[in-house]
């Protein structure tokens, strides 16, 4: 049986909401700190990066482009005054910044608890450096499910049955681009080996497991600072 999510977390575990939020404010003030004018930028989903949006807002630049990974956050941005374009208009981009819900020691990411993960992954390989913000809670000894699955609509069902342990989330649930949401819920054992079962099974659009490689830098505040973990991918 997957170990409960008390028992895999880190020390220290911030059990206070205000605390929590306090943490992902921090997390996200330091990767606003990176983002310069002229600098085209990846913003994730999820409430962490409505602290990075607030933060960036506080900067004044005035020469950033954006892109969204949900209508969400492409609706703070702009109240933000930031600019968001697609992600076609600007290429590649020069940062990336985003959530997730879980970091394990050699860098693995669970992400997707916003249902944006597809999208989130696009982001983060088109950008040159792709920087995530957690609070402490978020780091975990071993990953373990809900593994979030994004999964077209044709036959979700079927797809989910030949993964099994998945369960598709509410009807009314859906990915930015329309597609179903659902949970891997099975052991995660070699995250490697069960991102490349989930990537070869038809029907699964993405998921959540994003490789050490994707990443450049973990931002993760604690309670007593803010540390920060290289990750896996080159710098450029
Ligand atoms: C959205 C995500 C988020 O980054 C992840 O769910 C973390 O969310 P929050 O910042 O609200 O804790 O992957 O799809």
């Amino acid at each position: 049986m997957a170990p409960s999510r008390a028992t895999a977390r880190q020390q220290p575990v911030a059990t206070d909401v205000e605390e929590v939020e306090r943490q992902k404010s921090a997390a996200a003030t330091v990767a606003a700190g990176e983002v310069r004018d002229g600098m085209r930028l990846g913003l994730g989903t999820g409430s962490t990066v409505v602290h990075l949006l607030r933060a960036l807002g506080g900067r004044h630049l005035t020469d950033v482009r954006c892109v969204a990974t949900s209508p969400a956050t492409e609706l703070a941005a702009r109240a933000m005054g930031l600019t968001v374009c697609e992600l076609d208009e600007l290429g590649e981009l020069d940062l990336a910044i985003d959530g997730a819900d879980q970091v394990d020691p050699a860098g693995w990411l669970v992400k997707g608890g916003g249902a944006a993960l597809t999208r989130e992954k696009i982001v983060a390989a088109a950008a040159r450096r792709f920087v995530v913000i957690v609070s402490a809670e978020k780091t975990v000894r071993e990953l373990e499910p809900p593994v979030p699955l994004e999964v077209l609509r044709f036959g979700v069902m079927r797809t989910l049955a030949t993964i099994g342990d998945a369960r598709v989330r509410a009807a009314q649930e859906s990915s930015p681009d329309g597609n179903a949401i659902a949970d891997y819920l099975g052991p995660v054992g070699d995250p490697r080996e069960l991102s490349a079962r989930l990537s070869g099974t038809p029907g699964v659009v993405e998921h959540g497991l994003f490789a050490p490689e994707l990443v450049s830098e973990i931002v993760i505040a604690r309670q007593d600072g803010v540390e920060h973990r290289a990750g896996g991918k080159p710098a450029v």
